[in-house]
């Protein structure tokens, strides 16, 4: 056992909101949660009823769930335009001049969108869309960095039924093309350039590459962001690509202008959004959530978990390419009626002080970031952020990783001053929007457990045997019973959806992850037991990483593990065998990196790279994982060996270290 689960099973420190949080909360003690959280089990419709009562639904439904586990629908019989709801609800109030998105570029200049004017852009970009003969149902892609505007391409998309798939801009062209393809996207929504650490992400150029092999794709929408040609050159090839500001300029349609500000109502389980992630094979698996039932979760989850009031600034600094982004910087909060800030750039640009300076300077009030960044601001020294007054500051959140308690002390006690709540957020881009967390002003928490099921989710957990875990016994966490926001269906592969997540144990649904359950019923995430990496919080499937190895001419076989890092809390290590002939050494190791930028993206970059004349297999040809994890981490392997075929190629792994 590595010292991090010791010391996340000898974990038993509580903290109970302060009384001046609790006072303030939406639901302010325990009894009040169970109350909430008992209803929404024994009476679901009369739960979410009341609970999205501020959405705006234009044909109220009457059937709240038809069909179970895989099959299910939610609110089926209801209709509602999504962006109606995240935006025109508020031109009605006084949330109408309030700002809806505080962003800051890189560079550091400032621009606040108000709803208002948020409901102006994506009006004037739904109505170029559908211009351009973009239908529902049709497919959007989404390439852009962290700029209000790729917050108005997908609300944009969702006023007029497109479906979008937003590609995090971290993507290769390789990958941009590959979810294109896959979704049949027929626009691409993209920037000519994103600033990240002080130098241009070229989002055109590289999805200029993408798009030479997309048959499908007829139009690309470039937005000016860098808007230098000697900083980011751009083309723009006539008859493909379109100019955002000069497009939204130009005049439109009657029929167009017309939707766009009246748009129609679509019904709960039309598909709101694609968004790809990885799996156990080597083909990334485009989710697919709907209106009704993904934008319920989203937008309760948002209201409760983080508490959201009035005067609220509320951070989310996830990207909006991962599924983070979409529900905690898009749909969830701004369903409420919050103000959202958005940052553009790195977290140390240009130094590391960047998020520090921002809290302070626009009084940003909660802050839900992710553990990899924590651990980093812990190594980059409490210095750069004591010098800063973070007393605005009064909820934290963690999400998409599990944090070691270590981090969650030094989170709380730096950054929150003692004083406010950290809610540690457990889900997956395939559950829509949280489903295990501690409701800030409720329940304590415990640092390093997610703690509480959210309202109508019952999680529990098996064996290997698939036999029901004992408290605090650990195994595979399930979930009883379908939701509202969960993913209705892999794009195009029903089959794999239904194999994947509900078969194994028939009518429940199998998250991937390894936990236990404690006796004051908390969550503990200790992380996945499929074949998913969760490097630095982002997602990667081995398969992927070895599908993309294998295509390099000089590879043979490649296998890529995790190991235990203090930082990213895995790291990727990957073993290749080469093919005869071919030298492996640092130059093939150089090109090896390269090709994973190239295929897959910079942030899949493994750790390390080791060659080896082979791969530990078992008798009948499988490698060996658990054993190469062992050897990844340096342990001596504690495993069973006894279906290794060849035990030599263990120890010339074990040998071969200096190699990284
Ligand atoms: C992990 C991100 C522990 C988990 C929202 C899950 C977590 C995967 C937590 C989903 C947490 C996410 N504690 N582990 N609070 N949140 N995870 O799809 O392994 O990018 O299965 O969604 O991240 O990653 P995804």
């Amino acid at each position: 056992m590595t010292d991090a689960i010791v010391s996340l099973l000898r974990e038993d420190r509580q903290f109970l909101p302060s009384d001046s949080f609790r006072a303030a909360a939406l639901v302010n003690s325990k009894e009040a949660y169970a109350t909430l959280y008992e209803r929404s089990l024994a009476e679901p419709a009369n739960f979410w009823r009341e609970a999205t009562d501020a959405l705006v639904w234009r044909q109220p439904w009457t059937v709240f769930q038809e069909g179970t586990g895989g099959s299910s629908t939610f609110f089926t019989d209801g209709k509602l335009n999504v962006s109606e709801s995240c935006l025109d609800r508020h031109l009605k109030t006084p949330n109408a001049h309030k700002a809806a998105i505080v962003w800051e570029g890189e560079p550091g200049e400032v621009r606040v969108l108000t709803y208002r004017e948020l409901h102006r852009e994506v009006v004037r970009l739904a109505a170029a869309l559908l211009d351009l003969g973009v239908k529902p149902g049709d497919r959007v892609a989404v390439y852009m960095g962290m700029v209000p505007e790729a917050a108005a391409a997908m609300l944009a998309c969702a006023r007029i039924g497109a479906v979008h798939s937003v590609v995090f801009g971290g993507f290769s062209s390789e990958a941009l093309r590959d979810r294109i393809n896959d979704s049949g996207a027929k626009v691409l929504l993209t920037q000519d350039g994103a600033w990240r650490r002080g130098g241009v992400v070229p989002l055109k150029a590289m999805a200029d590459k993408a798009v030479e092999n997309c048959p499908n794709l007829a139009h690309v929408i470039c937005l000016r962001r860098i808007d230098s040609p000697a900083k980011c050159p751009i083309v723009l090839r006539e008859g493909r690509d379109h100019d955002w500001a000069t497009l939204l300029a130009a005049p439109r349609s009657v029929e167009a202008s017309s939707l766009a500000k009246t748009p129609e109502a679509f019904s709960a389980e039309h598909p709101l959004f694609v968004l790809y992630t990885s799996g156990s094979t080597g083909k990334p698996k485009g989710l697919v959530h709907t209106s009704g039932g993904y934008l319920a979760g989203a937008h309760v989850t948002a209201k409760f978990v983080f508490d959201l009031k009035p005067t609220d600034l509320y951070w989310c600094t996830a990207d909006v390419g991962w599924v983070t982004g979409h529900s905690y910087i898009v749909y969830g909060p701004l369903s409420c009626g919050a103000s959202c800030f958005m940052y553009e750039g790195a977290p140390n640009a240009p130094d590391p002080s960047r998020f520090w300076r921002m809290i302070e300077r626009h009084g940003i009030t909660i802050l839900y970031t992710a553990p990899t960044a924590i651990r980093a601001f812990i190594r980059w020294g409490d210095e750069h952020v004591v010098k800063h007054d973070l007393s605005s500051l009064r909820l934290l959140g963690s999400v998409g990783e599990p944090i070691n308690p270590e981090a969650w002390m030094w989170y709380r006690r730096v950054i929150g001053g003692d004083r406010c709540p950290i809610v540690d957020t457990w889900w997956q881009t395939e559950t829509g929007s949280i489903l295990v967390t501690t409701l800030p002003g409720a329940v304590m928490s415990k640092p390093g457990s997610a703690g509480l099921p959210m309202f109508g989710i019952v999680p529990s957990l098996v064996t290997e045997a698939g036999e029901p875990c004992a408290a605090n016994e650990g195994g595979k966490l399930l979930i009883d019973a379908a939701w509202p926001s969960m993913a209705r269906t892999i794009w195009g592969d029903h089959e794999r959806y239904l194999d994947t997540y509900w078969r194994a144990v028939p009518g429940k649904y199998i998250t991937g992850d390894g936990a236990r359950i404690d006796q004051d019923n908390y969550t503990w995430v200790i992380g996945r037991i499929d074949d998913v990496l969760n490097i630095a919080g982002h997602r990667i499937g081995t398969a992927e990483i070895e599908s993309a190895l294998v295509g390099h001419p000089a590879v043979a076989e490649a296998a890529a593990v995790g190991r235990p890092d203090e930082l990213k809390g895995q790291a990727l290590v990957v073993f290749v065998t080469v093919k005869s002939g071919q030298t492996a050494g640092p130059e093939l190791r150089a090109a090896l990196t390269e090709h994973i930028d190239k295929e897959i993206g910079k942030f899949a970059r493994p750790d390390a790279i080791r060659f080896a004349d082979a791969l530990p297999k078992t008798r009948s040809g499988k490698i060996m994982r658990r054993l190469l994890r062992d050897v990844a981490a340096g342990n001596e392997s504690k495993g069973d060996t006894s279906t290794l075929e060849d035990l030599s190629v263990l120890a010339a792994l074990r040998g071969g270290k200096d190699e990284e």
